[in-house]
């Protein structure tokens, strides 16, 4: 089973595109952001889709009311994503009005020193809003793999756990999944590293052997 998602944060479609091939065999997934969006269009959604053949991840962050959440989840949904990141502190309203259209993946721990101020300190009621939600997964940080152990030890049922903070932000791809971790996210390790496949080979490697 892979358990390896690419951040494909760069801005332009053929480099995109070129290390989208080069690794989709190491990948479960590829995760897109605003600024390959920004970048390059919502169409490299589609394009990524047939490029990869892979689950393609829309990473949003969506903050919004309802209606605005809706109206740009749809875009992506229509685009082609198969799951759209929101945040859940904006409320379950918010946040069902994405899941009526697709799968959900609900941020609930950030991988950054600032998620100390706010995020941190709201992480059980984010947690209770995804086991009342029920998303197909949450996001919590590689950064703080005891974090991602507790995340799990209060999770309900099938929800599955996404890591980002590996390599460039110093997480350990191997002790988050050790802590409880489904898939582990990587970004700039792979696209700025000079051998990109090479790389997303060994964290698939690596990976592999934590399991
Ligand atoms: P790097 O380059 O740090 O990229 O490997 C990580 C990717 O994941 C996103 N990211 C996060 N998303 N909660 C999130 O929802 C987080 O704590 C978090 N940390 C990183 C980031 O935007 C990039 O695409």
């Amino acid at each position: 089973m892979k358990r390896l998602v690419l951040a494909l944060d760069v801005y332009e479609r053929e480099r995109a595109l070129e290390i989208a091939r080069e690794t989709s065999e190491y990948l479960w997934a590829i995760k897109v952001n605003w600024p390959l969006i920004l970048g390059a269009g919502v169409g490299i959604i589609k394009e990524l889709k047939e490029t990869a053949n892979l689950p393609l991840i829309a990473d949003l962050k969506l903050a919004d009311i309802p209606n605005t959440n809706r109206l740009v989840a749809g875009k992506v949904f229509e685009a082609g994503a198969d799951y759209v990141i929101v945040h859940g502190f904006t409320g379950r309203d918010s946040v069902n009005a994405v899941k009526e259209l697709g799968e959900v993946i609900i941020v609930v721990e950030m991988s950054h020193p600032g998620a100390g101020e706010f995020i941190q300190p709201a992480v059980d009621g984010l947690i209770k809003l995804a086991n009342d939600v029920r998303p197909f997964g949450v996001i919590a940080p590689a950064t703080r793999p005891e974090r991602i152990s507790y995340i799990r030890s209060k999770l309900r049922g099938e929800i599955k756990i996404l890591t980002p903070g590996v390599g460039a932000q110093g997480g350990s791809a191997k002790k988050a999944l050790e802590a409880g971790a489904d898939y582990v996210i990587v970004g700039r390790s792979v696209y700025e590293s000079r051998n990109p496949r090479e790389k997303a080979r060994e964290l698939h490697e690596e990976l592999m052997g934590a399991i």
